[in-house]
């Protein structure tokens, strides 16, 4: 009973799998796009930009892009996407892609995006860390710093920094920024977690340790915060729901 199980849900995924490997972009040289009304389109926006064919195929591959064009539909919140450049991804070690699993794969893309619409002036003065869509198997919500100057705005994940140098989309309700490196998650690729972290634990009614520290919390009620994470769940879930979707 129990190897039936493994067996369909490897079976489910093999489709996933497939999506992961790059595939040719079939390049139609398009027209250009009339002023749009209707659904905001954010391949198109990467797209008309050319440098960002590998985030593109990302996004695609892990069903991230069909998840944000959902929620933006849904939320009220918009959404704010950072793009690394196809030079981001070419200046990566070599293999650093093949090396993640898929799951890991959609962790990396989810963190390149945050619930929630920021122009650069909310970036500015945004308290840090803030929340990424991008969640660990515990439930942790994985952030990203902002640091900021007079007129440059950086980024930090602990593991890289770089600076918000292009803005590709601005108005609400979704906000897209260049990125020239692309930006890894401590989470997955520093040395090790941090020291100051608690371990993890294992109780369902464990609260995100990021948020941040000096504000007392008034809401006791122990699911707390699970409202947002399961948003990052539901994504996790949604994928995997989709991929075995394709198959059935
Ligand atoms: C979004 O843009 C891409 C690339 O320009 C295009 O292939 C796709 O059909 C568009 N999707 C919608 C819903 O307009
Ligand atoms: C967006 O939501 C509206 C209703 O709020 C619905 O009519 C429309 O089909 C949705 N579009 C997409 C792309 O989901
Ligand atoms: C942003 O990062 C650059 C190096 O990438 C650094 O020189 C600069 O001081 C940083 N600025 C801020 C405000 O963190
Ligand atoms: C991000 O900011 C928080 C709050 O200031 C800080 O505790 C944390 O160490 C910072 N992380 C990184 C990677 O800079
Ligand atoms: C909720 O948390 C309180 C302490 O804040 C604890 O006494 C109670 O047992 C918890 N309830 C559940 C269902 O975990």
């Amino acid at each position: 009973m129990a190897s039936t199980s493994i067996v369909l849900i490897v079976l489910a995924l093999a489709p996933c799998i497939f999506l992961i490997t790059p595939q040719v972009q079939a390049q139609t040289p398009s027209a250009p796009t009339p002023a749009s009304p209707g659904p905001i389109n954010l391949t198109g926006i990467l797209d008309k930009n050319g440098q960002f064919t590998t985030f593109m195929r990302l996004l695609t591959s892990t069903q991230v892009a069909n998840q944000i064009e959902n929620q933006l539909n849904s939320s009220d919140q918009g959404m704010t996407v950072f793009a690394p450049t196809d030079n981001a991804f070419n200046n990566l070690p070599s293999g650093t892609l093949n090396g993640l699993s898929v799951q890991q794969q959609v962790q990396l893309v989810l963190y390149h995006v945050l619930p929630k619409y920021y122009s650069l002036a909310m970036l500015q003065t945004v308290s840090n860390p803030v929340r990424t869509q991008a969640t660990g198997q515990d439930g942790g919500v994985f952030g990203l710093n902002f640091t900021s100057s007079a007129n440059q705005i950086n980024v930090t994940t602990g593991v890289v920094q770089t600076q918000l140098n292009n803005v590709l989309q601005k108005d609400f309700p979704l906000a897209v920024y260049q990125v020239d490196k692309v930006l890894l998650p401590n989470e997955i690729f520093g040395a090790k977690p941090p020291a100051s972290a608690p371990p993890p634990s294992k109780t369902p009614t464990v609260t995100s340790s990021k948020s941040p520290s000096g504000e007392p919390s008034a809401d006791n009620n122990n699911n707390s915060g699970s409202n947002e994470r399961n948003v990052g769940l539901g994504l996790v879930t949604g994928i995997v729901m989709i991929c075995m979707g394709i198959l059935f």
